[in-house]
């Protein structure tokens, strides 16, 4: 079972519309957004992220997606911070989700070639099987995965759970630098569809990895609070939107079709942020729904 995630800033136009009055700081005000529980297991406490690199990446390319899953359970850094972006899915029911990083796996010799499907994620989400934890794959951006681009630009789901061995969570999301960054980079890259606005500047100077940010903290706040597809979601369970994905397009206040929102700047480099993380990193995250307020939380 799997959940797509995609940036749909074109689809989600409309609803963008309806949801943003242009008033200047969070949260943005709108329209009552309701996601509703359907009753199931949440992640909460303490869940390991453990990591699987498909292809190459470089150690500073790592270590930027390492250094974030670290700043949402961070709370040193400045505000706004990724930590104080991840603290709203504890206002969903049961309390934190603290995220840890466990084993990395580093599969570069491409042993299952160059386009995967479904079974070969499962297979690579099956390399761990620890209790509480998520397995996230992050495929390098000469790997295409069926459905990439065209309608996903990562999923989330869950192992079958086999031989008494438990039903993990497992997380994929490509580099898209150079297959779609129009789809699953923006607002690092031109859209492909729809209103422009000039691209921002990538706040780790790595577009790919930057929209991987995006789409990874999409996921990971989508698998805590609906891992197995009872927990918080609006819609059909076939195409959920949840916790991230139905604020989709939403960056900062201010935002409407094509404009991401009010974002930082960083003065040197021009680069467009919104949370501090550890060891200093900057990241641009989207906006969260908020269970309190029912309404699309931005940071800035
Ligand atoms: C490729 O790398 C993976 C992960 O390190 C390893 O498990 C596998 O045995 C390797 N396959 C080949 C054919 O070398």
């Amino acid at each position: 079972m799997a959940f797509n995630y995609h940036l749909a800033t074109v689809a989600s136009a409309l609803l963008v519309l309806l949801l943003i009055e242009p008033t200047v700081g969070a949260p943005v005000q709108q329209q009552p957004l309701v996601l509703k529980y359907h009753n199931g297991e949440l992640l909460k406490g303490k869940i390991t992220v453990n990591l699987i690199w498909y292809g190459s990446f470089t150690p500073i390319q790592r270590s930027i997606i390492v250094d974030f899953i670290q700043s949402l359970s961070s709370p040193k850094a400045p505000l706004p911070s990724a930590a104080s972006w991840w603290k709203t899915t504890e206002k969903y029911k049961g309390g934190s989700s603290a995220l840890v990083v466990g084993k990395q796996l580093l599969h570069e010799n491409l042993s299952l070639g160059k386009y995967l499907k479904g079974r070969h994620l499962l297979a690579l989400a099956s390399k761990f099987n620890d209790l509480n934890a998520i397995n996230v794959i992050i495929t390098a951006k000469d790997v295409a995965i069926e459905g990439f681009c065209t309608n996903r630009c990562g999923t989330h789901g869950s192992t079958r759970p086999l031989n008494g061995k438990p039903r993990t969570a497992y997380i994929w999301v490509g580099n898209s630098e150079t297959q779609c960054p129009g789809q699953c980079a923006w607002p690092f890259h031109q859209p492909i569809y729809g209103p422009q606005t000039p691209p921002l500047v990538a706040p780790n100077g790595d577009v790919g990895i930057d929209g991987i940010i995006i789409n990874l903290a999409t996921l990971l706040a989508g698998t805590v609070t609906n891992p197995f597809n009872n927990g918080y979601f609006q819609g059909p369970p076939t195409a959920p939107l949840e916790a991230v994905s139905a604020c989709t397009g939403l960056f900062g206040s201010g935002a409407y079709p094509g404009y991401p929102g009010r974002t930082l700047v960083d003065k040197t480099t021009g680069a467009s942020y919104n949370a501090y993380g550890t060891n200093g990193r900057k990241y641009l995250l989207p906006a969260m729904w908020d269970p309190r307020t029912s309404a699309c939380k931005t940071l800035v």
